[in-house]
């Protein structure tokens, strides 16, 4: 069964259990797994991106940028502003600008240098000044119903700011992403900031770094999935695909839908998982009606268990089944397999017997 705290505090079903950061384990953290995560130029990484973009990147300053100093903050070139920037994609994103040591700002609440808060709009601008680019993941999910709202508001203050590129986060088949980049469209139309919107569908690193690892550790994944199938995106690539749109040229305008190469169901990904870990993981498929009562007796209330459902209705209905070429025509090489970050993650000991 789901840990006891799953679905409190959670306004979608990859919010729920809260193990990013640390989790259930006393003292766990969740690291990048190894190269391919942490932003090193291996295999795909961005340093080797589409047309060799790093020699031609219009954001690195002459001399390519200063040594890191001890925090990794370089103290020369232009600012990239990471939203999100300690989550499992902006950690990812800051890693890899570092490495082409570039200046990076992390925002979030608990960041030092640039504390950020979505529910707190007066606080953007001192964030935002000085940034040329922006990364943006919304917190806590873009199935908050102030999600669009607050993704506008955001654009209209990074324009004002005077950021020339903003990347957004989104969410292949959820029409609150959907609704979100709109809003992000609409404010930043004629203002000469430039948009690159990443679509990303569901993240293998779910199994490891967020709300279905507590599962994979009890040896039973439950969703309501069914036998569909989904091509899970590797948050290296999804990474790597943000850095080429913050930094490279000719992203400005593009959407970008990130998957995998291969589409898996839930069963299958999870046997992969404790293939490679060692251990019995089951998937247990439910009912849409169960899982959600299952959700509100955890603690969610009817509104978030319902938000949380609407994702799960639209992202797990088939419809984002096809593998798409988002990583391709983002970083200019084919994306990362599932098995690749099963491989890597099992190497790291995240799955590993307690
Ligand atoms: N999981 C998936 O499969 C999937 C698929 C597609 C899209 N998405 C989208 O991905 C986004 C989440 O990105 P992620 O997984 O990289 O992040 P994450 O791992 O959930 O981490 C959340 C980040 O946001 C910050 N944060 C939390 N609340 C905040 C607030 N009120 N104001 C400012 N910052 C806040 C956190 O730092 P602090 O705690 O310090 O503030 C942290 O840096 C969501 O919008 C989700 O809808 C997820």
């Amino acid at each position: 069964m789901a840990p006891s705290n799953l679905w409190i505090d959670v306004s979608a079903p990859w919010r729920s259990a809260r193990v990013h950061g640390t989790g259930r384990r006393t003292g766990l953290t969740f690291p990048m797994n190894n190269d391919a995560d942490n932003g090193a130029a291996t295999g795909g990484g961005p340093g080797r991106r589409r047309g060799g973009h790093l020699t031609d990147c219009a954001l690195l300053g002459p001399g390519g940028g200063a040594p890191a100093g001890r925090d990794g903050t370089t103290d020369t070139g232009p600012d990239v502003l990471v939203l999100g920037g300690t989550g499992k994609t902006g950690r990812r994103v800051a890693g890899r600008l570092r490495a082409m040591r570039l200046r990076v700002r992390v925002g979030s609440r608990a960041a030092a240098t640039a504390p950020f808060d979505w529910q707190d709009p007066a606080g953007w601008p001192a964030v935002l000044a000085g940034a040329r680019a922006v990364y943006a993941a919304y917190a806590p999910d873009l199935s908050d119903p102030a999600a669009p709202e607050r993704l506008g508001a955001l654009a209209r203050a990074a324009a004002t700011a005077g950021a020339e590129r903003l990347v957004v986060l989104s969410g292949r088949g959820m029409s609150s992403a959907a609704r979100a980049e709109e809003s992000v469209v609409a404010a930043l139309a004629g203002t000469g900031t430039g948009w690159t919107m990443l679509r990303g569908c569901w993240f293998a690193q779910n199994f490891s770094e967020d709300f279905l690892l507590p599962e994979v550790l009890r040896g039973t994944v439950s969703l309501p999935a069914g036998e569909v199938a989904e091509p899970f995106v590797d948050l290296a690539d999804l990474a790597d695909a943000a850095v080429a749109a913050l930094t490279g040229p000719g992203h400005a305008g593009q959407v970008y839908t990130l998957t995998g190469p291969r589409a898996l169901t839930f069963r299958e990904a999870v046997a992969e998982i404790g293939w490679a870990a060692g251990r019995e993981v089951r998937y247990r498929p439910m009912s849409r009606s169960a899982y959600l009562s299952e959700m509100v007796a955890r603690g969610a209330s009817r509104a978030e268990a319902s938000a949380a459902m609407g994702t799960l209705r639209e992202t797990l209905d088939g419809s984002c089944s096809d593998p798409a070429d988002g990583v391709l025509r983002a970083v200019g090489r084919p994306p990362r397999d599932f098995s690749e970050y099963v491989r890597r993650t099992a190497a790291s000991g995240v799955w590993d017997e307690e």
